[in-house]
């Protein structure tokens, strides 16, 4: 088949899989609303539905941005990605302690947690077809299994299928999500299976595995990784999303600050290998039922800063104006 012609993305993929962007309540006017309403039908919220942006203060949500998104999923026909209930990051301090300023109970937290994830399955849930239930709680360094978290000490060893099963009683209708970053590379990726092995072993109620996908244009092993990693998860019966893809210009060690723009070199790399993931991606359409990118274009995305502070990076399809790249020709053309 070709799709030469169809110049929306999530068009040239409604056979495939779901397009989705992070956005901000900002990206839904402008140049960004007009490309969310052309190539994508799904968005996560980049962070307003994080637990210490949406509930700072105990039972006080902020729920105006998360609003404006699902106002413009409604008006729009698209599906959003719930993100995230449980977190070590941006997860706010009352939580873990309680009227006494003593660390809380696990019976306190997790309670606290089901109002929380029933506070956000009541308002939203009509338009979330998956949910990030757990985030990033595989330790990177080797020879330990589990990231040291306060949620983990205080719930204990099984808290992931704890809270999995406390997420299900709350949740009707939509997938329950593990989401991770580097989860595609060998070291992780045996951690992984490991963990969701035995999570469904003991009957946890998850259905799929989030690949955050954060890779970038030097990754000469990345394509066999994500293949492995997608069949060792699909042997598993789970499904796989992509919930936080973007393609950066720089590897992580590389520090360099002096560009103005991407080289011609650095375009035709990226280009590669949007041209490779998607291959990858369409091959495992069966397994692969969502792809989410961490941004819209190259006119922001969280990239510019990270890791290196003050450095813009250039991740995405669509150019700083919002115009395709040859990475977009190379997503689209197949
Ligand atoms: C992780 C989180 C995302 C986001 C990125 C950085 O991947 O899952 O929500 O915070 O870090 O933007």
């Amino acid at each position: 088949m070709c799709n030469a012609k169809i110049l929306s993305l999530s068009e040239a993929y409604k056979d495939y899989f779901k397009i989705g962007a992070a956005v901000r309540v900002e990206d839904l006017q402008g140049v960004h609303g007009e490309l969310l309403k052309k190539h994508f039908n799904s968005i996560t919220a980049e962070n307003a539905m994080k637990f210490g942006e949406i509930q700072p203060v105990e039972g006080k949500y902020d729920f105006d941005k998360t609003d404006k998104m699902k106002e413009f999923v409604l008006n729009n026909n698209m599906g959003m990605r719930g993100h995230t209930f449980l977190w070590h990051n941006q997860t706010p301090t009352w939580l873990f302690v309680d009227n006494n300023g003593n660390q809380v109970s696990k019976e306190l937290l997790l309670e606290r947690l089901k109002q929380h994830i029933r506070t956000l399955v009541n308002r939203y849930g009509d338009v979330i077809y998956a949910w990030d239930v757990v985030n990033e709680a595989i330790e990177d360094k080797s020879g330990e299994q589990y990231r040291d978290t306060t949620w983990r000490r205080i719930i204990g060893e099984d808290y992931i299928k704890t809270v999995f099963e406390l997420a299900k009683e709350e949740i009707n209708g939509a997938q329950l999500y593990y989401n991770d970053y580097n989860n595609e590379l060998p070291n992780k990726l045996d951690k992984s299976y490991i963990m969701l092995k035995d999570l469904i072993a003991k009957g946890t109620p998850i259905d799929g595995v989030g690949i955050q996908a954060h890779w970038n244009i030097t990754d000469n092993n990345l394509i066999d990784n994500l293949r492995n990693a997608i069949e060792k998860y699909a042997s598993l019966g789970l499904k796989v999303q992509i919930t936080e893809l973007d393609v950066s210009m720089f590897n992580f060690e590389n520090k360099r600050k002096d560009l103005l723009e991407p080289t011609s070199e650095m375009l035709y790399l990226q280009e590669k290998m949007y041209n490779n993931i998607f291959g990858t991606f369409r091959e495992y359409k069966d397994v692969v039922n969502s792809v989410t990118f961490w941004g819209i274009s190259d006119m922001y995305t969280w990239k510019d800063n990270f890791p290196v502070h003050g450095r813009k990076d250039w991740t995405m399809l669509f150019d700083i104006n919002g115009r395709p790249k040859a990475s977009y020709d190379r997503a689209i053309k197949f």
